[in-house]
Order: structure tokens, then sequence, then C-alpha cells
């Protein structure tokens, strides 16, 4: 099975989670941020298993990460925006037939939801079964 975890992480924890999901697919499943898995390598994958933090009571949004890119240069450590947002990753995945699952990482107590809106995004895109399992 070609499985495939995805993240947008911008201080490590989303990526951390990432690596530990891949590990327990398995040794065919790999653990790439949004710039390392182009749309176009995705089309034939057995799994997407699909990640991104909850800032701000959703799944973050461009003008979002454009706003901590300036307001949290000064934290202890800046956030990584290197790669593309989840977002902008669900809208160029192509079309396919593998299943999918997503996850978000957040503090415990916020509302909102990050995975539920990135599997609503893989079901339209791509996949015929899906999840969202409680971590
Ligand atoms: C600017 C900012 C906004 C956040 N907003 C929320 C939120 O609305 N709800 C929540 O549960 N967690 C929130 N968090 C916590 C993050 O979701 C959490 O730290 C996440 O693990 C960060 O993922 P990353 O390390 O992969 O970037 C926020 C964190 C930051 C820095």
């Amino acid at each position: 099975m070609r499985a495939i975890v995805v993240y947008e992480s911008h201080w490590g924890n989303t990526a951390a989670i990432a690596r530990a999901i891949a590990e327990g697919i398995g040794t065919d499943a790999r653990a790439l941020s949004t710039a390392e898995a182009p749309g176009a390598a995705m089309a034939d994958a057995d799994l997407i298993v699909a990640g991104a933090p909850l800032l701000g009571f959703t799944l973050p949004t461009e003008q979002m990460l454009k706003t901590i890119g300036v307001s949290e240069t000064k934290a202890p450590t800046p956030p990584d925006l290197s790669h593309p947002s989840m977002r902008a990753w669900l809208d160029a995945l192509p079309k396919g037939n593998g299943r999918a699952a997503s996850f978000e990482t957040r503090i415990w107590w916020s509302p909102g939801s990050a995975a539920k809106t990135i599997l609503g995004k893989l079901e339209r895109a791509t996949c015929s079964e899906s999840s969202t399992p409680k971590l």
C-alpha cells in the first residue's frame, strides 16, 4: 500500500505527529511537508493522510499565515512559512481513487476543527473512503 502523510507545520508539532503516523502505518508510508508532496505525486496513492494545526479556530488561511509571518517573528522560535498552506495543497490535489484520513494538532479546549475541513476537501478531490480518527 502506498501511503503518504502530508502536513502543514509552522513550529514542528504537526510534522512530528505526521512522522509518528507514518511510522505507525508501516515502512511503505512517508511523511512529507506540503512542499515535498506535489499533487501530481498523490494521484496513485492508496492512502492520503493530511494534517495541519488549528490556528485561530480554523485550518490556517493565507491571510492568517501572512499575519503570523509578521506577528510571530519575535517568538522564541519564529514560524516556518517555507511550505504551501494545506488549503493551497488541497486545492491543487488531482482526482484520485485512494482512501483518506485527516488529523490536526491544537490546544485541547479550543472550538473549531482543521481536520474536518481537510477531510471535506480530500473527499471532494480524491477519495472514496475517509475518516478522521480521534488522536
Ligand atoms: C497564532 C496561533 C494561533 C493558534 N490558534 C489556535 C486555536 O485557535 N485553537 C487551538 O486549539 N490551538 C491554537 N493554536 C495552537 C496550535 O494549533 C498548536 O500549537 C499546533 O500544534 C501548532 O502546530 P505546528 O507546531 O505544527 O505549527 C494556535 C497557535 C498559534 C501560534
